[in-house]
């Protein structure tokens, strides 16, 4: 099993170091994070993400607005957060609602301040390789993830199902780079691929990512491989308290019995998630007082 959980508590007890030595500076990493309407996935995920900062230190802002938010207004406050100095990461939680141009207020948001790495800057200095490019948070916790788990990535063949420009494109990238946690040979597979068992059963490491409970069946992973399930889909389920739990794209009860190693579903990729923006927002910090 890959604890996601711990390897998670175990980066952000290093990131303490980091973010005292700023604050001796005089410096309070700050994140803003953005909510537009009353998506309750969006709203759980932007409540962690408070609170994972309350818990490390840092400044934090969350700004809900309602469903019917135009554009410009959204800009106006995209415009706002990227000149005000206590705030060194901003956040805009996706997906927003249909009225408004989702690439147009991620690229209003100033580069520096872009820890989702979600602006064609910082996507195009990963794709270069470039540190001080901001990683998006899931999929650089992925290869954390399997960096700290003791999975070897180089030579391996990483096979990644969905092609988002979230997860799936950027964890290509990271995959791909020369340095630890790369030198994979990547394959992308995504919803139009031909027999994608054949290759899903090459992988020695087997990202999934595409949003589809219990896609992956057991038959689809090769025997020993390590797994890495991305998918956080919401089920109903009238017997749970919440009448819904939370499911993998992976079948994890077939996959167990085949896979080498894998990563639950909560517990899994989940925690480093949020670590990562974590760590985003204190890099972003760290640049913008050149400490
Ligand atoms: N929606 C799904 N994943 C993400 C993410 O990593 N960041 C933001 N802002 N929205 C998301």
């Amino acid at each position: 099993m890959i604890d996601g959980t711990r390897v998670g508590d175990q980066l952000r007890t290093e990131l303490q170091v980091e973010i005292r030595a700023l604050q001796a500076k005089g410096v309070t990493p700050g994140l803003a994070a953005v909510l537009v309407g009353d998506n309750p996935a969006s709203a759980t995920y932007v409540r962690m993400k408070g609170k994972a900062c309350d818990e490390a230190g840092l400044y934090h802002e969350t700004i809900r607005l309602p469903p019917e938010t135009s554009e410009a207004e959204l800009l106006a406050l995209v415009d706002r957060l990227n000149a005000d100095n206590k705030i060194h990461g901003i956040l805009v939680q996706l997906p927003l609602p249909k009225q408004i141009t989702t690439q147009r207020v991620l690229r209003r948001v100033v580069p520096g301040k872009d820890v989702d790495g979600f602006h064609p800057e910082n996507v195009g200095k990963v794709l270069l390789g470039d540190p001080t490019g901001f990683r998006p948070a899931t999929p650089y916790g992925v290869q954390q993830l399997l960096l700290k788990s003791g999975v070897d990535t180089t030579g391996k063949h990483a096979v990644i199902v969905g092609r988002s420009t979230i997860v799936g494109r950027p964890m290509a990238a990271l995959l791909l780079q020369d340095g630890p946690g790369g030198n994979a040979t990547v394959t992308v597979c995504h919803s139009r691929t031909r027999d994608i068992k054949s290759i899903t059963r090459m992988a020695d490491i087997l990202i999934v990512a595409m949003g589809k409970p219990e896609f992956v069946t057991g038959d689809m992973i090769k025997p020993g491989a390590v797994v890495v399930d991305v998918g956080t889909n919401r089920v109903d389920d009238p017997s749970t308290k919440k009448g819904y739990r939370l499911v993998g794209d992976v079948n994890f009860a077939e996959a167990t019995h085949v896979a080498g190693a894998i990563t639950p579903v909560p517990g899994g990729v989940g925690p480093m998630t949020i670590t990562m923006l974590l760590h985003n927002t204190v890099q972003a910090a760290r640049q913008w007082a050149r400490a």
